[in-house]
């Protein structure tokens, strides 16, 4: 598994995320598109992206009813995205029905990750809100076997997680680490974090990385020290 970094482009337009993508001079970074950027551009921003010759990972997080996530992933397929996503909440049925959808003519189809429960939720919410009682790092152990044994390529994770993931579902079942601060940086509104670093020698497979590099005064240097850290 190639470790790579993915740049969270969470912007509220095409302008903002070209002016950003711009910086990066000769250097094709992959690149996260999230609920935001999506919904105020929609698929044209994908398409633009992708011509650009950037690796693109859609993070859209379905969460339906079966036949409808289906035919929805079905839609997605057709643009040609590396990975995306969907809640492990959803349940094995929803999942199988993902990958059918997902799955191109020729067989080929992008790369499909669940999440298990957001880093959002803790255990307090997660019993009081959800009626889940057991504790989180079981039912996030839980829903990323679903998500194996649905046939699904891996999960999003807290870093602090991804070792167990490996564990229980194996080293080829890919994990995608946000929450990931440099060692001299701000933490944010991000709780567990973790340098590129650190998550490197746990086993990350990818990091997803937002404001570090965004937010940076040169955020091509930023972007360059997370592949300095995490893949060499
Ligand atoms: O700016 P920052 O590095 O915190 O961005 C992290 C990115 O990862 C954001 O796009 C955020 O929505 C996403 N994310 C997260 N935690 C999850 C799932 C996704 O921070 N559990």
């Amino acid at each position: 598994m190639g470790k790579d970094v993915i740049i969270a482009c969470d912007f509220d337009s095409a302008e903002k995320t070209f002016a950003f993508l711009d910086k990066f001079t000769g250097k094709k970074p992959f690149v996260k598109i999230g609920m935001e950027l999506y919904y105020a551009e929609g698929p044209s921003i994908v398409k633009e992206i992708k011509k650009r010759g950037h690796k693109i990972f859609l993070d859209l997080k379905l969460h339906d009813i079966p036949n409808t996530v289906k035919k929805s992933m079905a839609v997605l397929s057709r643009l040609d995205v590396d990975m995306t996503n969907l809640h492990a909440a959803g349940t094995k049925r929803m999942m199988e029905a993902a990958i059918e959808g997902l799955t191109r003519p020729d067989g080929t189809r992008p790369m499909l990750i669940a999440v298990t429960q957001l880093t959002s939720t803790d255990q307090e919410s997660m019993e009081n809100d959800l009626l889940i009682h057991e504790p989180i790092d079981k039912v996030v152990m839980h829903y990323a076997h679903n998500a194996m044994e649905s046939g699904l390529d891996g999960v999003v994770c807290s870093p602090l997680e991804a070792g167990k993931v490996h564990d229980t579902c194996g080293k080829s079942f890919v994990t995608v680490t946000p929450g990931v601060r440099f060692a001299d940086g701000d933490i944010g509104d991000q709780k567990r974090v973790m340098t590129p670093a650190e998550a490197k020698k746990i086993g990350s497979d990818y990091i997803v990385v937002g404001r570090p590099i965004t937010a940076a005064a040169d955020p091509v240097a930023a972007y360059e020290r997370c592949v300095a850290e995490f893949c060499e």
